[in-house]
């Protein structure tokens, strides 16, 4: 179950204040039912909504988080090397499922799996700005100039533009950093942190939006987000 004004929010793209008074003002339906209460509980899955007379339905697509490991490629096929797709086990696998967004092959943690294109482009185009955290081992430590520069957007030498991050130190040495963008340039993380003298010695994507990675997903493993989860990825 989900909550109506979220799902609203996010299916239709309005600030929950405008679904609040949508909903306070009799515009929308759960079921052909009027619903006035904006906590009231919901099952995209199955329940039809109209929001201003509109209909929405909630169509069951797949998606999955997988704890990508190192070594894996992100794409549906590759004539030489193991896919992510490949460690989907068949109780879960569907045709159509691909990777939204890529990981490097050196690169572990959270990959969304769907055959659902119009979710994966929302997410992923910067401008709905869901963020992508990242945990970053670095061989030097991130020194104050580094991580201001970081966190005011930097243009790489081949002339990329990337937009500002935020930053913090997890250890004490500055070698442990996370970063949160809201973008997915080629080897973006990687770049970043070069470009300010601190090469990436490990890498792991630990959250998508507001969702992070399960800590009981071991790597390798993946399974079915559940419909509060998907919306979590739009916060
Ligand atoms: N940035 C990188 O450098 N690599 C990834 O896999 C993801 C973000």
């Amino acid at each position: 179950m989900v909550r109506l004004d979220r799902w609203i929010a996010n299916t239709c793209g309005l600030s929950r204040k405008t679904v609040k008074e949508l909903v306070r003002g009799g515009l929308v339906t759960v079921n052909d039912l009027k619903v006035l209460d904006p906590g009231a509980g919901i099952d995209p899955q199955n329940d039809v909504l109209t929001v201003n007379g509109e209909t929405y339905r909630q169509t069951p697509f797949a998606y999955l988080m997988l704890h990508k490991p190192l070594g894996v490629v992100s794409a549906t096929n590759d004539r030489d090397q193991k896919t992510v797709l490949e460690l989907v086990p068949p109780a879960l696998y569907r045709k159509g499922l691909f990777p939204a967004g890529r990981l490097d092959k050196d690169t572990t943690g959270f990959v969304l799996l769907t055959d659902d294109g119009a979710f994966a482009h929302r997410i992923l185009s910067p401008k709905n700005h869901i963020r992508k955290t990242y945990v970053a081992s670095l061989e030097r430590p991130l020194g104050d100039e580094g991580l201001q520069t970081l966190q005011n957007g930097l243009t790489l030498r081949d002339g990329t533009r990337l937009l500002p991050a935020q930053v913090r130190c997890l250890s004490d040495d500055r070698k442990t950093v996370e970063l949160q963008i809201c973008e997915g340039k080629y080897h973006q993380i990687r770049r970043m942190l070069a470009a300010v003298g601190c090469p990436v010695t490990a890498l792991m994507r630990t959250a998508m939006g507001a969702l992070p990675l399960d800590s009981t997903l071991s790597p390798g493993a993946c399974r079915p987000l559940t419909p509060d989860e998907v919306q979590k990825i739009l916060e």
